[in-house]
């Protein structure tokens, strides 16, 4: 992997921040994509991680396409390749359907689906030249199934998930990879960095219970939750790989809730899930 050109968005924190420091130190060129230099030194620091030379820190909204068609033609220009892609940046956008906004959804799914979508469409160009590339789409196990509260974040998820299927199939005549890293719960800012649409403690809500148990589930990191180096140091021996696979899942809960979606018969988990919502509302 040394010497090759690596594009990671979202760095500043959690998942993108260990990748981008840990690729950095294999030898890899990285351009780590931020929109928070302060909170990417205070990570820094807190971790006590020294930024190698190589690690090139652009504070850049992901959805600001102008600037990211300026900055994928630079480092071109510059490296005359880019070897992989890794669309992290995300969040996540939590409540019941009936009260969220429509225009915090497009922004969820501007945030999570089309700014990949377009970062793609930006690279493809460049790696079919080379006939190389890998890219991977850090999607979530949300992305293969769903939980009460995250239509927004589930569904942004689930079409990303399906649109890297597809792309994966056309780009491969081309040696070009795609793969949809799909974690469990990993502990980093994205709990701090989830929205919201409505006020969860609204009494008058008729979700208000429902709402309540988003709350108090926003404060916890169970046992099982991965540590976000590992998770970084789990897709970098996945990007070792010469061959990656199409879905690859990280922590015990995505293992545990995948085989649960794929082995239960699809009635028993809609009963189950069902009957878990019905008993919060009693
Ligand atoms: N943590 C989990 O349990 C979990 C589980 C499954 C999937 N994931 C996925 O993993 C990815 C990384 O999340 P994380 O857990 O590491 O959370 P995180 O610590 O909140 O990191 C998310 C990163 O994305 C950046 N970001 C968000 N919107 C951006 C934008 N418009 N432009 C540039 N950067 C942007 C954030 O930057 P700012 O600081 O500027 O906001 C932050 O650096 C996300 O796609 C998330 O959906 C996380």
């Amino acid at each position: 992997m040394k010497d090759e050109i690596i594009l990671v968005t979202g760095i500043s924190s959690g998942i993108g921040f260990y990748l981008a420091n840990y690729l950095a130190e294999e030898g890899c060129i990285v351009y780590g994509i931020l929109r928070n230099q302060d909170k990417f030194i205070q990570n820094l620091k807190e971790k006590n991680i020294k930024q190698k030379e190589n690690l090139i820190a652009v504070t850049l909204d992901v959805r600001n396409y102008k600037e990211v068609e300026r900055l994928i033609q630079e480092i071109y220009d510059k490296h005359n390749k880019i070897d992989v892609l890794i669309n992290n940046a995300g969040y996540g956008l939590y409540g019941v359907f009936e009260e969220l906004k429509e225009e915090d959804i497009r922004d969820q799914f501007e945030t999570n689906f089309f700014a990949p979508l377009k970062w793609m469409q930006m690279v493809l160009p460049i790696m079919r030249n080379k006939r190389y590339g890998k890219i991977l789409n850090i999607t979530s196990i949300l992305g293969r199934l769903t939980i009460p509260t995250g239509s927004a974040y589930c569904s942004s998820k689930h079409a990303l998930v399906a649109l890297s299927e597809v792309i994966r199939y056309e780009v491969h005549p081309f040696n070009i990879q795609v793969c949809s890293v799909e974690p469990g719960l990993i502990k980093t800012d994205f709990k701090n960095n989830m929205k919201f649409s409505v006020d969860l403690d609204n009494r008058f809500s008729p979700y208000f219970k429902l709402n309540q148990v988003i709350k108090e589930q926003l404060k916890k990191y169970p046992s099982f939750t991965t540590d976000a180096s590992d998770a970084a140091k789990k897709i970098i021996n996945l990007l070792k790989k010469e061959k990656l696979p199409a879905h690859y899942q990280i922590g015990i809960d995505a293992g545990f809730y995948y085989n649960l979606k794929t082995l239960l018969p699809e009635n028993i988990l809609d009963f189950l899930i069902k009957e878990y919502i019905k008993n919060i509302f009693e």
